[in-house]
C-alpha cells in the first residue's frame, strides 16, 4: 500500500477546515494544523485543539503573515490545503511563496470551497471576492505549483437549517421567502462530505491539476424542490412570497459589508443559476460522485429529515 500524504491545513480552525482536519485525520493522514497563536486565548478554539489532538492532529503554531512558521510547517508534510477565509484570500500569495521556498509540495489546494470562479458570472461585491480566488488560481498556475480546486458549491450548512431564512435555526413551517423565482438548480453539500471528497482527492492522480466538482446528483435541485421535499415531511404547504431579482439588486447595494458579500453570492446562485450554468469540461476537471460512488453522501432530502 503506498503511504498516505502528510497534510497540513491552514485555516483548520474555521467554519469548513474543521471538518477538513478531521476527514484527514480519520481517512488515516497525518494531519497538521498551523494553528494562530491567539487561537489559544479563545475558549472555543481551544476547545476545537483539544479535540484535533485527542485523533492525533499535530498543532503548529503560525501565520500566513509569518514567512518562516509556515515554511517550516510546509517543510513537514506533502500537501497544503488552505481554508483561510474571505479577509485572508488574497493574501494565499504568501503560502504560494512559502510553498515555492519549501520545494517539496506535491499538491496545494487553495482556499476555494464554493463556485467555479473561472465560469461564475456575478455583480458586485461578489465579482470582486470571485475574481480574487481566480488570480489566486493564476499565481498558482505561474508558479507551476501542482493543485487541485475543490469546486464544492453550497455548504448546506449555509442553507438548509433555515431554509434560506435569515436567523432562523430551524426549517419555517408556515411562510417562506424564496430568493428570485426559485427555478435555477442549485448544490448544496454536507459539509463532513466536502471534506470526505477532498480528502479522497488529494492524492489521487485523476485530480492532479484539475478541478474537483461536487455535484451529488440527488443535490441538484432547484430551491423549488427543495421546498416541496420540505413540505412533503411536514405535510404542510408553506405560504410562499418571493424576492425577486430587482428588488434584490436593491438590497445588495443598500447592505454593508458582509451582507452584501452574501446577498450577491446568493443572486449568483438562487437567482442566475451559477452552479450549474455549464457542463463539467472533462479536461479540466471531474465530478466527485462519479470518482468516488464509494462515498455515501448524504442527501438534502436526508438532510432535511433531521429538522422533523
Ligand atoms: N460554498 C459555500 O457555501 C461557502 C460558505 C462559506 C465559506 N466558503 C469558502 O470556504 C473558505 C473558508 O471560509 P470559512 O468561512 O470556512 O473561513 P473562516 O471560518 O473565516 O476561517 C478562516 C480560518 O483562517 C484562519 N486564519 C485567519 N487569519 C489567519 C492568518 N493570518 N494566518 C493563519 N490562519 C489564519 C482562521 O484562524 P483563527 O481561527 O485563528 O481565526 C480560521 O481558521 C473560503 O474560501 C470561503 O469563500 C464557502
Amino acid at each position: 500500500m503506498t503511504e498516505k500524504s502528510k497534510i497540513l491545513v491552514i485555516g483548520g480552525t474555521g467554519y469548513i477546515g474543521k471538518y477538513l482536519v478531521e476527514a484527514s485525520a480519520k481517512a488515516g493522514h497525518p494531519t497538521y494544523a498551523l494553528v494562530r497563536e491567539s487561537a489559544a486565548s479563545d475558549a472555543e478554539k481551544s476547545k476545537l485543539i483539544e479535540s484535533f489532538k485527542s485523533f492525533g492532529v499535530s498543532i503548529v503554531h503560525g501565520d500566513i503573515y509569518d514567512h518562516q512558521s509556515l515554511v517550516t510547517a510546509i517543510k513537514q508534510v506533502d500537501v497544503v490545503i488552505s481554508a483561510v477565509g474571505a479577509v485572508q484570500l488574497a493574501d494565499q500569495v504568501k503560502i504560494i511563496a512559502a510553498i515555492k521556498e519549501a520545494g517539496n509540495i506535491k499538491r496545494f489546494l487553495p482556499s476555494e470551497f464554493g463556485t467555479d470562479v473561472d465560469r461564475t458570472n456575478a455583480v458586485e461585491p461578489a465579482a470582486t471576492f470571485f475574481s480574487t480566488k481566480a488570480k489566486i488560481r493564476r499565481a498558482i498556475e505561474a508558479e507551476r505549483i501542482p493543485f487541485t480546486y475543490v469546486v464544492s458549491n453550497g455548504f448546506a450548512g449555509y442553507t438548509l437549517p433555515s431554509l434560506g431564512q435569515m436567523g432562523a435555526k430551524s426549517p419555517p413551517r408556515d411562510k417562506i421567502t424564496i430568493i428570485g423565482d426559485g427555478n435555477p438548480k442549485v448544490i448544496l453539500v454536507k459539509e463532513e462530505d466536502i471534506a470526505t471528497y477532498t480528502i479522497k482527492a488529494l492524492d489521487d492522480p485523476r485530480t492532479l491539476n484539475k478541478i474537483l466538482y461536487l455535484r451529488p446528483p440527488a443535490n441538484v435541485l432547484s430551491f423549488s424542490e427543495i421546498v416541496s421535499l420540505w413540505e412533503k415531511k411536514i405535510g404542510t404547504i408553506l405560504e410562499k412570497t418571493y424576492l425577486l431579482e430587482d428588488e434584490l439588486l436593491k438590497k445588495i447595494q443598500e447592505s454593508p459589508f458582509p451582507s452584501n458579500i452574501l446577498l450577491s453570492i446568493a443572486h449568483a446562485t438562487f437567482v442566475k443559476g451559477e452552479y450549474t450554468n455549464y457542463e463539467i469540461d472533462a479536461s479540466i476537471g471531474a465530478e466527485a460522485s462519479e470518482l468516488y460512488p464509494e462515498v455515501k453522501y448524504t442527501t438534502v432530502d436526508e438532510y432535511l429529515s433531521f429538522f422533523t
